[in-house]
């Protein structure tokens, strides 16, 4: 099928490459000339374990291409795709400027033929009908089309698996027409995963995302909420919720605690969800809860080094991990940099390592020594943070960790190391909820 795809974003990007490679024809679009030229390269611009791969083989033989002529996949497609961000207002409600602005253009270009259009970023419930409004509105013709809701799951990180091999394809549709192209556009990677399918309302879909991310996190803050107790008892965390996570009806994964949940997407989504509540008058206070045991944990992390380090003023603190989570260099809302900040602010002079992270971060802060591997972080530290869980941490030789080290202490944010080894080599070592 031929297919557009506007927004080379994380989920763009994903969505293009992977679509293409199941044999779809595929023009991607972007409006960022920067992000197009290196594109046309075959470079990449964001880390994403196998999208290079996938990005070369596809351009060169042709199943993709990239443009910022929105015009020209709209009138190639039978379905086009809006992958663009839908970005927090002030206030929380998801800002919809860029996913009405798509919908405005895509209506000038419609012609005769039938189209789908899918709403791919992750928005309010309804919002699929006011992009029906607007193509109808804009559009000035009798325009044959259905809008779609069909969420995305991915995770960064393993975005090319997770949308290759998902758990699970949603399509909200209204018609059968609509229904009958997304399942040929799907159907290799439905029939190569048996992948349950779920057809449902155009509101419901939008529904099973916010629902969905939501749940997640509230899985992560009720890990937290857990630590906190252990904290406060000397229970340990670990053992605690490895032991709840067995019973088939909750499920081990999502539990893990640390600093908190950070991200382009968690963050942002619950903080839409609340705003519908709100809108729909349904007490949020679940929500708010997510929100303040998120808030509380990076916190919390900091008390503890403040707690111990007493004056931070002049001392030198090595951050392990920039990254909101390992595997990507994303650092939105990453509570390593939110730790970073107040750090700074109280005048410690922080030294940093990050696998893929650190150029997204000296755009941020840029007076702060980073370095090209862990032990140079180590180096005369007095401490030392593991603020994101790359496999990379986990193979740390503590013992030279120590030799480096001024003073040895780990504040180990997501419980990367071995609690019991790590104090036997004789380091003070704080862990979350152990
Ligand atoms: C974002 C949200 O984080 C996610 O929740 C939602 O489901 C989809 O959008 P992501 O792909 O990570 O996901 O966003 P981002 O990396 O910001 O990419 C959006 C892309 O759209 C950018 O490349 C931007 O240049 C492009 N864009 C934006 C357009 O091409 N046109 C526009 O009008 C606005
Ligand atoms: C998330 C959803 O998982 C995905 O389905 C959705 O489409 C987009 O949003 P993503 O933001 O890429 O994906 O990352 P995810 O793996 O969900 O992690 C989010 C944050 O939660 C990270 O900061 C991670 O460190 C944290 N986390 C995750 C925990 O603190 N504990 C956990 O047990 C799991």
């Amino acid at each position: 099928m031929n297919v557009g795809v506007i927004g080379a974003g994380y989920v763009g990007l994903t969505t293009a490459v992977c679509l293409a490679e199941i044999g779809h024809k595929v023009i991607c679009v972007d409006n960022d000339k920067d992000k197009l030229e290196k594109l046309n390269r075959l470079k990449v611009p964001i880390f994403e374990p196998g999208i290079e791969e996938l990005l070369e083989r596809n351009f060169k033989e042709g199943r993709l291409k990239f443009s910022d002529d929105i015009g020209e996949a709209v009138k190639f497609s039978q379905i086009i795709f809006i992958c663009v961000n839908t970005p927090p207002k002030e206030g929380g409600f998801a800002d919809l400027k860029y996913v009405e602005k798509v919908a405005r253009d895509i209506s000038s270009f419609m012609g005769e033929d039938y189209k789908v259009i899918v709403d791919k970023s992750t928005v309010p419930v309804k919002t699929a009908e006011k992009v029906k409004e607007t193509i109808i509105k804009y559009s000035n013709k009798n325009v044959k089309f259905d809008v779609v809701s069909n969420p995305e799951f991915l995770k960064e990180g393993s975005a090319i698996h997770d949308t290759m091999y998902p758990d699970r394809i949603v399509i909200g549709v209204e018609s059968e027409m609509a229904k009958e192209k997304m399942l040929e556009l799907y159907k290799p990677i439905i029939n190569r995963g048996n992948v349950p399918v779920k057809i449902v309302s155009v509101r419901s879909a939008e529904l099973i995302k916010h629902g969905a991310n939501t749940f997640l996190s509230l899985k992560i803050s009720f890990a937290n909420l857990i630590a906190e107790v252990c904290d406060a008892v000397k229970a340990d965390a670990k053992e605690v919720l490895e032991a709840i996570g067995l019973d088939s009806r909750i499920g081990s994964e999502f539990l893990n605690p640390g600093i908190g949940f950070g991200g382009s997407c968690f963050p942002k989504d619950i903080l839409a969800f609340k705003k519908t509540l709100e809108i729909l008058g349904i007490d949020c206070s679940l929500v708010e809860s997510i929100e303040k045991i998120n808030e509380r944990s990076w916190r919390r992390f900091l008390q503890r080094i403040e707690k111990e380090l007493w004056v931070l003023d002049g001392k030198v603190i090595g951050v392990l991990g920039l990254s909101f989570k390992p595997n990507t260099d994303d650092i939105r809302n990453s509570p390593a940099l939110k730790i970073i900040e107040v750090l700074l602010n109280n005048r410690a002079k922080i030294k940093a390592y990050d696998p893929k992270a650190m150029d997204k971060t000296k755009k941020i802060f840029p007076n702060i020594e980073y370095c090209s591997e862990p032990y140079a972080v180590a180096k005369d530290a007095e401490a030392l943070l593991i603020c994101t869980d790359w496999d990379e941490f986990k193979h740390l030789d503590l013992k030279k960790i120590k030799e480096l080290m001024l003073i040895p202490i780990i504040f180990d944010g997501r419980n990367v190391f071995e609690r019991k080894l790590v104090k036997s080599l004789g380091f003070k070592y704080f862990s979350v909820g152990r």
